[in-house]
């Protein structure tokens, strides 16, 4: 803990990764369990059977429905002292990217502002017919599957399993990881690519990388330093 301080101290470039476990202590369910009380699962499904255009495709409506309680959770739910101690840091630091795949919008909300979100907002709807976008915090929605004025279907505005990444944002992001010389992996199981592969892509080259999590991941054994905990507490103790 007291090295990791140093050397967010003395960082010049700092690059952050956040997953489902920097929200766990707002309330929001992760993807993977982990937390007491929200075992990843939704009606028995997992993550990877409804975050696909394939699951979207067959079943768009229990797809919503996801969306639709997750929407409704996220609504309710504040940062945490782990967001706010996050925002803390990037006030202080010369450089400092916050990449995120997390879709509730909770880094924005504690304050960050260099935020790269990878897999993109779920308060965005994308018309599946004539491609527009616009933000809709309603929950719940009032028609589930939503519609569109031109009559098409709206999706989330999120990254599913299968789809690319927005290129500019992974092209930033890439960025950061390489320039960085301290890189954090905050609350993320590290098996979603490409997002899990910028810890690697930072240590190559030449960053320390730190890992916070409740539980070790099959990334702690190839990092720097790993903490052992909530975000939501050690993430204040280190940035105090
Ligand atoms: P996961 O649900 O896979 O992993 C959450 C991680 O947070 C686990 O490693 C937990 O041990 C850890 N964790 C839980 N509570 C914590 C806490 N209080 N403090 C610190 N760590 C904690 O979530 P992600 O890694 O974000 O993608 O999942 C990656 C992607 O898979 C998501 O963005 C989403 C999902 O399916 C798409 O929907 C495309």
């Amino acid at each position: 803990m007291h090295a990791v301080r140093e050397w967010l101290r003395d960082a010049s470039s700092i690059a952050v990764l956040t997953g489902a476990g920097v929200s766990a202590e707002s309330g929001v369910p992760t993807f993977r369990g982990g937390t007491p009380g929200t075992p990843g699962l939704w009606k028995q499904h997992r993550a990877e059977e409804l975050a696909t255009p394939g699951a979207f495709a067959r079943d768009p409506k229990l797809v919503w429905e996801w969306y639709d309680w997750r929407r409704s959770l996220i609504a309710e739910a504040k940062p945490n002292p782990g967001h706010y101690a996050l925002a803390a840091a990037e006030a202080r630091a010369r450089k400092f990217t916050l990449i995120t795949q997390n879709v509730d919008g909770l880094h924005e909300l504690a304050g960050s502002r260099n935020v790269l979100r990878l897999h993109g907002s779920i308060w965005m709807l994308r018309c599946l017919e004539c491609e527009c976008e616009r933000e809709d915090r309603r929950t719940p929605l009032p028609e589930i599957p939503p519609r569109c004025e031109c009559g098409g279907m709206l999706r989330p505005g999120v990254v599913w399993f299968g789809e690319a990444l927005p290129a500019k944002i992974w092209q930033e992001a890439e960025k950061a990881a390489r320039e960085a010389d301290l890189f954090l992996l905050i609350g993320t199981s590290a098996v979603v690519y490409p997002a899990a592969g910028l810890a690697p892509i930072a240590k190559s080259s030449g960053a320390r990388v730190v890992e916070i999590n409740i539980a070790e991941t099959g990334l702690s054994d190839s990092i720097d330093e790993f903490l052992q905990g909530p975000s939501g507490e050690l993430l204040p103790q280190l940035i105090a």
